[in-house]
């Protein structure tokens, strides 16, 4: 490749990272300066076409990110004020997520990569997530605990340094937004659930209804959710039987507290065992307002320093991506042109 051609302002110290992220219903490219600064932050939501369906279609979802991506990266590039000459590295989410949509920016990403000779840095989704706290809080370095919660997964996750993880505990089945997602549907919310149950819940009375706060016998801080959605079910059959009305807003209420109990109990436990007084939010449903602030106050009585992204880096964005990209690059991780996508890709495989 011909030598970088520099912008305004930009030094030749600077690593300008492209990333690209398509994993499950956002087309999203952004790019980002020397890991820390958002240059842009370009994402095409499908949610409008989703909803339709009550979740997302995957083949639906393939072909819009076919039809988005070229237009998201040149807007990316253009609000960022830069060409492609200036940029140092493409990061690229190639799994978790669904296949066909990973897809779609793998090839893309391979394909500027063959064309320009740019290195290419293929990024794991959940590492983008806890990535994304990289983004605001400038201060913030490993080591540190951090619990990633979004439709996909449910990992607490020990970041003992840049690109090192430890999964301390997991979901054994349903992940917390995909719980969120479908009481929602089961209470007449629609999706996306998780915002809705956020919003109808400030009305409602958490303790209500008892729900179950279900532990997992041989796993200290792993997760289930799949029981506490039966037993949303389960009440909300019984209460039809008996003749009652639904209150809507106490049932969302008691089920976002049982939820949150877990995984404040889990992660304060984690946080105690460890010895580390840094934890970090991330995933879509880290922007849950309940969560944040049952989170801040655990956090406080322990004077543990809590962070957490602005809800536009919780949900899939690629400014999150390019931050993993860059903390990976300047490791000297590089992808090549075998790279491809993992739909079940683990958190420390490569
Ligand atoms: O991280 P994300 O955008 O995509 C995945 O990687 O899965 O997370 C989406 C999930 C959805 O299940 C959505 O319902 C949930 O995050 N979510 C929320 C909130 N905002 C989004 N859950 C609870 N409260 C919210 N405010
Ligand atoms: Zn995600």
């Amino acid at each position: 490749m011909e030598a970088k051609e520099l912008r305004d302002g930009q030094s030749t110290e600077d690593i300008l990272v492209l990333a690209i992220e398509s994993s499950c219903d956002e087309t999203a490219a952004s790019v980002v300066r020397n890991g820390r600064e958002v240059m842009s932050n370009i994402i095409s939501s499908q949610i409008d076409i989703h909803t339709l369906y009550g979740g997302v279609v995957p083949e639906i979802a393939s072909r819009k990110h076919i039809e988005k991506i070229n237009q998201v990266i040149e807007q990316a590039l253009k609000e960022a004020k830069v060409s492609l000459d200036n940029i140092d590295a493409i990061a690229v989410t190639y799994g978790p997520g669904l296949v066909g949509a990973l897809l779609v920016g793998v090839a893309e990403a391979k394909a500027i990569s063959f064309a320009t000779g740019i290195p290419l840095v293929g990024v794991h989704h959940i590492e983008g997530h806890i990535c994304a706290n990289y983004i605001e809080h400038k201060e913030l370095e490993p080591p540190f605990v951090s619990l990633v919660v979004s439709g996909g997964h449910t990992h607490l996750v020990k970041v003992a340094d840049y690109g090192v993880y430890e999964i301390l505990g997991r979901t054994r089945d349903d992940a917390a937004g995909e719980a969120f997602d479908k009481v929602a549907r089961a209470i007449g919310l629609g999706y996306p659930g998780g915002p809705k149950i956020d919003k109808v819940s400030k009305e409602g009375n958490a303790e209500a209804v008892e729900f179950p706060r279900a532990r997992v016998r041989d796993g200290e801080y792993d997760f289930s959710f799949s029981g506490l959605k039966s037993a949303v079910l389960n009440y909300l059959n019984s209460e039809k039987m008996a003749g009652r009305e639904i209150a809507v807003a106490d049932v969302a209420a008691s089920f976002q507290k049982a939820v949150t109990d877990v995984l404040v109990e889990h992660s304060m436990n984690a946080l105690d065992a460890y010895g580390f007084k840094k934890f970090a939010l991330a995933g879509g449903v880290a922007s849950n307002s309940a969560l944040r602030s049952a989170m801040k106050e655990a956090c406080e009585k322990k004077g543990i320093e809590l962070y957490y992204p602005s809800p536009v880096f919780c949900t899939d964005n690629a400014a999150m991506i390019g931050v993993a990209g860059y903390y990976e690059y300047i490791k000297g991780v590089r992808s090549g042109l075998t790279l491809n996508a993992v739909p079940n890709l683990r958190l420390g495989d490569r």
